[in-house]
């Protein structure tokens, strides 16, 4: 199928046809699937207290003004994560849920550095996640794959001393990323860092433009050389950077309730996600941290759909493009496409 010969779709069914369709999820901060129940259960497991009373206490401070305002309380939130069962119960949680979305692949972040700082060894937390990731391809028939993510509030030597800690487990991640406080730290900080990534053959990401300007996106890709930039909505300020982002196809993995809680965007009618699609860019929704943010992933594309009235076609070319934009072999790719025909077939 291309985009041209999709069924007409009746507008009441988009909504069931969006969480039913096989898709990928390629940002997720694995983190940031924490929910509070079981940052509780876990607070208590492990002897870690946290500054609230119960859950309802804690989600009442999931109010974000911006991306730090939430990096705290994310921070803060991961704490009581200490062994291999930990991580190990926290991406299942994730799967489960995945599941229940339809998410056939999942490329998952995850911040060895949060975790390290406090005395976590990098084997406690790689071990843990990828057990849960075997689990889901074995249980769950999904397909999944580690991406970790330097902080790029710290520095290039503690960058460098963390990919050397998890150069053992190098068969256990596929790629590096970047994330945490976008201004103030431009993606050149790490050009060293990425070049040597990409001598260890390691796929490479970047948040850039989720609240920092295009010009950090530019840089992601010519200083870093980046395949993918995670968020980039701040290219739609950009012309000749949108150009270039359509002719290359260079996938932004866009995250609409995210960017609606941590307010790039006044409300969600208001996204650039449409805008984005129909300039050519190869746009992908996803969830980034669905604990903190209200929603998982085929809530994000319900409600952006609802509010920037999406087609039936633009539906389909998201979850088209999420299986284009991930680091898996063509024919599986392939694979997947049929599957999201059939369905689009099924519900026209
Ligand atoms: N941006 C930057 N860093 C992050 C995010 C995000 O959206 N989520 C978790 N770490
Ligand atoms: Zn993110």
């Amino acid at each position: 199928m291309t985009a041209a010969a999709i069924p007409h779709i009746p507008a009441d069914r988009l909504p069931a046809l969006l969480r039913a369709m096989p898709k990928a999820e390629l940002h997720i901060h694995i983190e940031g699937s924490l929910e509070p129940e079981l940052i509780f259960e876990l607070s208590r497991r492990n002897g870690v207290a946290i500054p609230y009373a119960s859950v309802e206490d804690l989600r009442r401070a999931y109010a974000f003004t911006d991306l730090q305002s939430f990096l705290d309380i994310y921070y803060a939130g991961a704490s009581v994560l200490v062994t291999a069962q930990d991580f190990h119960d926290m991406a299942w949680a994730y799967f489960l849920r995945a599941r229940a979305d339809n998410v056939v692949h999942a490329e998952l972040f995850f911040d060895p550095q949060t975790h390290t700082a406090r005395g976590v060894a990098m084997g406690t937390v790689i071990d843990g996640l990828h057990r849960a990731c075997e689990r889901a391809r074995s249980e769950l028939g999904i397909s999944s794959a580690l991406i970790l993510c330097f902080l790029r509030h710290l520095s290039e030597a503690e960058a460098f001393d963390t990919l050397e800690e998890a150069l053992p487990y190098r068969d256990k991640f596929i790629g590096v990323g970047l994330d945490s406080s976008e201004v103030g730290h431009p993606p050149e900080k790490f050009a060293r860092v990425y070049a040597r990534c990409r001598t260890l053959g390691l796929h490479l990401v970047a948040h850039a433009g989720e609240e920092g300007p295009p010009t950090y996106i530019r840089t992601a890709l010519d200083l870093l050389q980046v395949e993918r930039i995670d968020h980039g909505v701040q290219a739609i300020h950009d012309p000749e950077l949108m150009q270039r982002l359509a002719r290359e196809r260079i996938p932004l993995t866009v995250c609409p309730l995210s960017n609606l809680k941590l307010c790039v965007y006044p409300s969600l009618a208001q996204h650039q996600l449409k805008a984005l699609l129909d300039a050519g860019l190869a746009v992908t929704v996803n969830s980034d941290d669905p604990a903190y943010f209200g929603g998982y992933i085929a809530d994000n594309f319900v409600e952006v759909a609802a509010a920037t009235g999406l087609s039936a076609q633009q539906c389909w070319q998201l979850a088209a493009n999420s299986f284009e934009a991930s680091f898996v072999d063509e024919a599986t790719k392939a694979g997947w496409r049929d599957q999201l025909d059939a369905c689009f077939a099924r519900f026209g």
